[in-house]
């Protein structure tokens, strides 16, 4: 089978065809996994997502460290292709997703059935296999964690991002005003078209002046929930924005700054700071996981949620130009 796997660590944006420091080498003959037990099912995989983990993975900077070789991926969608004889959850054909920590750039990938969901008919496979780790993140924290309510204020920062976009459509089916903070005119309109409730430019506008003249227009005192993937300045300014008795949701440092909140502030404010690491769920909390998943696929199959793969690529793509095309889509457009 076709399988992308990383030799040695280093910068996923190389492509391997004009770089020799490429981290990344295509097999075309790797061998298809076996059904480890009498219980695991084999998947046939149709879409897998790129996520900033697996761009950190790449790196040799993510928090997990695996050992050389191995091979990248963590959330995918596909069609079940074998069953092991104690199997009951599912048969040969049933449309599937899932989430592991390694090993979904593949063809075929083996999960245990209880790690396995079905994916609701009528709903896109490509769709269900970017669900599991941006959605499921957004919903955990905003859900589970901040039990966001209708009326809240919900900030999203990084808002055109994996994440952050998963976040503001799951704010909205909350009930919640949300504010979206991106970069550039294209990412705001669309994030305007999807309903948003104010939507904050940051390469022209300043976000705590913008914010502020909104919450007045709308007179509301200040924002409840932050919803933070991006860390540094952005979160300075945006605790001056929050109410007291606020929640800050710390999910990621996409600004490679890890931000300081400073805890007499916290305590002045009755300030609630989470931090949530989504896949460490599956082994505390993995019945909030798996509720949180079938939720998100029930959203998926009614349209309350859409999910918005901007690229796709094949595999067999990845031995022409590498990773490159998926991190640099832009300049990859320019370059073909
Ligand atoms: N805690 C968890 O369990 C969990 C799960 C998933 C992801 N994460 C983390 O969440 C973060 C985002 O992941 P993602 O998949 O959403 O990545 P992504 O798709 O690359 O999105 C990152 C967003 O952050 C914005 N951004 C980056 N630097 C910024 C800055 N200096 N100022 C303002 N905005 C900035 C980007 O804006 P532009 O589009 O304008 O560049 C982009 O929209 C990563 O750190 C990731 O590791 C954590």
């Amino acid at each position: 089978m076709e399988a992308l796997l990383v030799r040695k660590l280093g910068d996923p944006t190389l492509p391997p065809n004009v770089s020799e420091n490429s981290p990344f080498d295509l097999s075309t003959s790797h061998p298809i996994p076996n059904l480890g037990s009498p219980t695991s099912v084999r998947v046939r995989v149709k879409a897998t997502s790129l996520n900033f983990a697996n761009y950190l993975q790449v790196l040799g900077k993510y928090q997990e460290k695996p050992p050389l070789p191995f091979i990248p991926g963590s959330d995918y969608s596909g069609v079940v292709d074998a069953v092991g004889p104690n199997v009951t959850k599912f048969k040969i054909g049933d449309p599937v997703c899932s989430f592991v920590a390694l090993g979904s750039f593949a063809q075929f990938i083996v999960a245990d059935q209880s790690d396995l969901f079905r994916v609701p008919d009528g709903c896109d496979l490509v769709a269900a296999g970017a669900l599991p780790v941006a959605y499921g993140t957004s919903h955990v924290a905003l859900v589970h964690r901040a039990q966001l309510r209708p009326n809240q204020v919900l900030m999203v920062l990084g808002a055109a991002g994996g994440v952050g976009l998963s976040a503001v459509q799951i704010g909205k089916v909350c009930g919640a005003t949300v504010i979206a903070v991106a970069r550039g005119n294209e990412k705001v309109q669309f994030l305007k078209s999807s309903g948003v409730d104010h939507v904050v430019d940051l390469s022209n506008a300043n976000v705590i002046e913008s914010v502020k003249g909104f919450l007045k227009s709308r007179k509301l005192k200040g924002v409840d929930v932050l919803y933070d993937p991006v860390g540094g300045k952005l979160t300075k300014d945006s605790m001056k924005l929050l109410n007291w008795g606020a929640q800050i949701l710390v999910i990621g440092f996409a600004s490679e700054e890890v931000p300081v909140i400073p805890a007499n502030i916290a305590l002045v404010k009755n300030w609630t700071i989470h931090g949530l690491y989504w896949g460490s769920h599956k082994i505390y909390q993995p019945n909030v996981l798996g509720d949180s998943l079938k939720e998100l696929l029930s959203w998926l199959s009614k349209g309350l949620i859409t999910i918005n793969i901007s690229h796709t690529f094949s595999l067999a793509e990845v031995r022409i130009f590498g990773i490159y095309h998926f991190l640099n889509p832009e300049k990859s457009k320019k370059r073909s």
